[in-house]
């Protein structure tokens, strides 16, 4: 195995030795830590994917790209493995995992869609594979660890060949959140995956960069089609194709759903520093003059960082595009935190396309406060 980065490198020659008693799955009975499988994104090695297809049929947690982010992938019809990605990531078992599958087709194998086939067929065959998830009523072989004890369950088909890949060769549907500690910014490479799970997982495939670099837009199903996380698709593609979509404020859930999707909890994909959101970039020069008492990181468009030259801050440009931006987010966030950044300012970009996806998470990354 030849690592791309210096510091996958560092990680594959000098594995820490700690860590692996907190490994979350079952089934290794030799501590070991995190392997790294390095394939080629567009057409993975069949080797290297065959060795993650076996962690996955053992029961293992195996992270992987796909389009959207990397997830953390566990055999979702095996409860005890589904439980190992809950204690991998310290994430609360109240949060519902995705289910990934193959095809669209699969889809009707782990839901019901009486009701609701043509809409389905009608969304996979724009949006699948892709970075669309579909929240419709479970049927009762998804264990209800996936579900969170609820009454539905979430399914995607990643268009990743790595994902693609990795599905076929373990031959089950894999949970898998993306693949980062509980409310941390989500993973695009391998490397942010490692930052937060090194010796807690089985392995992780490095399969490069991811190319969207927000998740997967949410809608449910079950009533009203409603917009639960905006994401890697836009909501006017959706919207042009079956109408309107609900916003979640609009939505009148059934009972039993009376929680939000745990995605929609404030204090998510959060950086350590804290992060100066503001409406527009009309008030940045006056937010950058400020004294906050701790090193300042910038994290905006090409446009809004040229008119703040000769402020002293970290940068980190996100481009002049929201698929650049989107590209860029996560992996700008921890970024700044690494150079020991205490706040960041940010703003909105316009409210259309990836920019809805891009804003929501910016607006919990600040824990809900827009100065
Ligand atoms: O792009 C993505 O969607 C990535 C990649 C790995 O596929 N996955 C991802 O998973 O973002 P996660 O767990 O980090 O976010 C999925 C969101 C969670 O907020 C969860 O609460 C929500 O989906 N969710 C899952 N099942 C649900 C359900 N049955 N009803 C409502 N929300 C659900
Ligand atoms: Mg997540």
């Amino acid at each position: 195995l030849k690592p791309a980065t210096p510091q996958l490198a560092a990680i594959a020659h000098n594995p820490p030795a700690a860590g692996y008693a907190q490994r979350a799955s079952g089934y290794t009975a030799t501590p070991m830590p995190t392997q790294l499988i390095q394939l080629t994104p567009s057409h993975p090695d069949q080797s290297g994917i065959a060795r993650a297809a076996a962690i996955i049929q053992r029961g293992g947690l195996v992270a992987f790209p796909t389009e959207t982010v990397y997830g953390l992938g566990a055999n979702g019809l095996d409860p005890v493995a589904v439980n190992g990605i809950f204690k991998a990531k310290q994430r609360p078992h109240s949060d519902p995992l995705i289910l990934h599958v193959a095809h669209w087709s699969d889809i009707a194998r782990y839901a019901d869609l009486a009701g609701v086939d043509a809409l389905v067929e009608q969304l996979a065959h724009a949006f699948m594979p892709g970075a669309l998830t579909l929240v419709l009523p479970k049927r009762t072989c998804v264990p209800d660890s996936v579900t969170a004890n609820g009454p539905s369950v979430a399914l995607r088909v990643p268009a990743h060949p790595v994902a693609q890949a990795l599905i076929a060769a373990a031959g089950v549907p894999i949970a898998a959140p993306s693949a980062n500690l509980f409310s941390r910014p989500s993973p695009t490479t391998a490397a942010m995956v490692l930052e937060d799970l090194d010796g807690r997982i089985d392995a992780v495939i490095d399969g490069g960069a991811t190319t969207i670099g927000v998740e997967s837009t949410i809608i449910s199903l079950c009533g009203a089609p409603t917009l639960l996380r905006p994401g890697g698709v836009a909501l006017e593609a959706i919207e042009a194709l079956i109408g309107e979509v609900l916003l979640p404020a609009e939505a009148v859930l059934p009972e039993e759903q009376t929680q939000p999707a745990p995605g929609m909890l404030l204090k998510h994909y959060s950086p350590r520093a804290r992060l100066l959101l503001l409406e527009s970039a009309q008030q940045l020069h006056e937010v950058a003059m400020r004294q906050h008492g701790g090193k300042l990181g910038l994290l905006l468009p090409s446009e809004s960082l040229q008119c703040l030259q000769h402020i002293e801050a970290e940068r980190i440009d996100l481009g002049s595009d929201a698929a650049s931006a989107a590209a860029r987010l996560f992996k700008g966030m921890r970024e700044l935190d690494q150079r020991g950044c205490t706040h960041i300012l940010t703003h909105y970009l316009p409210l259309e396309g990836l920019g809805r996806a891009i804003n929501d998470r910016l607006f919990r990354a600040a824990e809900g406060k827009v100065l």
